[in-house]
């Protein structure tokens, strides 16, 4: 990967990039069966390596699950956790069901993301100890995501579990705590948009609702 932070970027590149923002989707349906090549996930796990992290703790933890049967574990876990969400969820309770939510057992990769037990950084972190640990793996997971996006392959990310019971699973220590279950591979096409605009579930805000100056705006003032 270039290191040359001295790198202008031209007017083809910037075009790339903002591309690339914009074609990236959250994956949850993935060619059974496929896989993705070594490299391309080494790559992956490297421009997640990248991130900015607070205080510099790249808190991130990745743990590829290789063994069949913890990925049918995981996958329950994952059942459970999405039927505790449509017990809860009151009037669209059928609507949820409908949703495609994850890609677990179909991907050709899973990684487990965790939040390494803290290291006890100070810099940056005195009033938000544990969200800005939690921004820094998500930036991790961002770079992942337009990589994968970069090299063609499907990107999911998964909350929907315990953290405590995946924890368990995955033999992580009593401090850390697992962030995210990424489904990785290959997909038939990207979604043109999000899916859960496509199915329905909601819209997307537009940036002008969302950006203020100088101000939170008072309720119903003209943006
Ligand atoms: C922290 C986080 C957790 C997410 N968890 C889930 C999830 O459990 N299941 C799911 O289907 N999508 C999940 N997503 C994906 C979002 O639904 C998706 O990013 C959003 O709908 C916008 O779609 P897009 O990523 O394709 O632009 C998650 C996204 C983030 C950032």
């Amino acid at each position: 990967m270039a290191n040359n932070m001295q790198i202008i970027f031209n007017k083809d590149e910037r075009a790339t990039l903002y591309k690339v923002l914009a074609a990236r989707r959250d994956m949850r349906h993935f060619i059974q069966g496929a896989s993705v090549p070594n490299d391309v996930m080494d790559r992956l796990f490297e421009a997640a390596h990248l991130a900015p992290s607070v205080g510099l703790m790249q808190p991130w933890r990745f743990i590829s699950i290789q063994n069949e049967q913890l990925r049918k574990d995981i996958a329950r876990l994952v059942d459970e956790e999405i039927s505790n969400t449509a017990s809860e969820i009151g009037v669209r309770k059928n609507d949820f069901l409908k949703l495609k939510l994850e890609g677990i057992r179909t991907c050709a990769q899973l990684v487990a993301v965790v939040l390494a037990p803290d290291d006890g950084t100070l810099l940056g972190r005195r009033t938000l100890p544990l969200e800005t640990a939690l921004c820094s793996v998500a930036c991790a997971i961002e770079n992942m995501w337009l990589a994968a996006r970069v090299e063609n392959i499907g990107l999911g990310w998964v909350s929907l579990f315990d953290p405590q019971k995946l924890g368990a699973a995955l033999h992580c220590p009593k401090d850390a705590l697992p962030i995210a279950l990424l489904c990785i591979g290959p997909v038939h096409e990207f979604y043109e948009k999000p899916m859960l605009v496509q199915e329905g579930w909601r819209d997307e805000k537009p940036l002008a609702g969302i950006l203020f100056e100088n101000r939170w705006p008072i309720e119903g003032e003209a943006k």
